[in-house]
């Protein structure tokens, strides 16, 4: 190689870097459900998501034991789920679900049995619906293979901006592609970027007043990819409200 092109060496390198792929791989797990045909108890949830049915995720959810939910990280993320392995309870020919994570199921150490959720252990703890697509539901808990898949979603990214104007919060949602948020920043009108700390799940700290100021975001996910969403909420913008971002994620 000549020396005029090593530093494109270079370049083309560390942008391999900044962009990881999302794992396509498949993997062993185990997969339980909780609450009923409703889905009322699936509602809510760890990664601060509220009404899952006016969001867009519906009953196409997943609650991740603390292998697979990373203190909220993979919040959004969106796995395809197979029964295996159990010709008993599986229903045969029932194909994937594909669900979107939006709840922690939470380890027990002092249940003596059946402690799915407990670390190291991969686990789905899944709505109603989307166990009994591929399962019969007096299994009560089956084998599964999962893996990474992006989500398809509709529209561009939501900012629902709560809290007070010492303490705002920004849940976001609707997030396509890798769909976990890794990373945010802000900016209001009178500002530069101000780093955003996760508060819980998808809910990131604005850390400082911006009332009165247009906002910005700069959303990252766990793909390393990037977008900023330019003045997505205009300086009147309001506690309570959603700002749905000008495009999402490819
Ligand atoms: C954990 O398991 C124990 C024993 O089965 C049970 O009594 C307790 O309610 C469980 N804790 C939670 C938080 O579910």
């Amino acid at each position: 190689m000549s020396h005029s092109l090593l530093p494109l060496a270079f370049f083309v390198i560390l942008l391999v870097q900044v962009v990881v792929a999302v794992d396509p791989n498949w993997y062993d797990a185990r997969a339980t459900f909780y609450g009923d045909e409703g889905g009322a108890e699936t509602m809510q949830g760890a990664c601060g998501y509220g009404d899952l049915f006016k969001q867009g995720y519906g009953l196409a959810t997943t609650a991740l034991s603390t292998a697979l939910f990373h203190n909220g990280a993979t919040c959004g993320a969106c796995f395809e789920i197979i029964c295996v392995n159990d010709p008993q309870w599986c229903i045969e020919g029932a194909g994937s679900i594909i669900v979107t994570a939006t709840n922690f199921c939470p380890p027990n150490y002092t249940k003596p049995k059946e402690i799915w959720c407990n670390p190291p252990q991969k686990h789905f703890d899944l709505s109603y619906k989307m166990f009994t697509t591929i399962a019969k539901y007096e299994a009560g808990v089956i084998p599964v293979k999962y893996r990474r898949v992006p989500c398809i979603k509709s529209g561009g990214v939501r900012f629902e901006l709560n809290g007070n104007p010492y303490f705002v919060i920004v849940l976001v949602y609707n997030v396509a592609n890798a769909g976990d948020v890794t990373r945010m920043s802000v900016k209001g009108s009178n500002t530069g970027w101000i780093p955003m700390s996760r508060n819980w799940g998808q809910n990131w700290n604005l850390g400082s007043n911006l009332v009165g100021q247009a906002l910005s975001f700069w959303v990252t996910t766990s793909d390393g990819k990037a977008l900023e969403f330019s003045s997505v909420a205009p300086s009147n913008w309001q506690f309570g409200q959603t700002y749905e971002g000008n495009g999402n994620f490819l």
